[in-house]
């Protein structure tokens, strides 16, 4: 294997690892969402579902939940606590959520 090949698995390899490890911090964020919004975003109370919601419009309403901009009960405490980066992983995983 020429040294260009070599290097073209490691990196492919690293990225695999990188988009497991991804999936696995985004299934545990949302495992905290799970107590309100069911187990995968799929409510079975009055809270609404989470699973399938576009991810353009999950990110919105957690910047405005964070900036105090829609009225909420609980989700403006709740949605402070997470990074940009953390509401993005929430955002791709719930998208996915059938
Ligand atoms: C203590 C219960 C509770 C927890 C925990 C909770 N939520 Fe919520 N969530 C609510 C309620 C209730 C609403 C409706 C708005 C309100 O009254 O705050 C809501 C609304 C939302 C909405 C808007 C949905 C829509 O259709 O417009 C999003 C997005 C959301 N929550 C995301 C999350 C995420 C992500 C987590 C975990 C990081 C989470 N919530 C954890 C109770 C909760």
């Amino acid at each position: 294997m020429s040294l260009s090949r070599l290097t073209l698995a490691v990196l492919l390899l690293l990225a695999g690892f990188n988009l497991q490890a991804e999936g696995r911090n985004a299934a545990l964020l949302a495992s905290s969402c799970a107590a309100c919004h069911g187990t995968q975003g799929h409510s079975v109370g009055g809270t609404p579902s989470l699973a399938g919601l576009d991810r353009l419009y999950f990110i919105e309403q957690m910047q405005q939940f964070q900036r105090g901009e829609r009225p909420a009960t609980v989700m403006m405490q709740h949605a402070r606590g997470y990074t940009e980066e953390e509401i993005r992983l929430l955002a791709d995983y719930f998208a996915a959520q059938k």
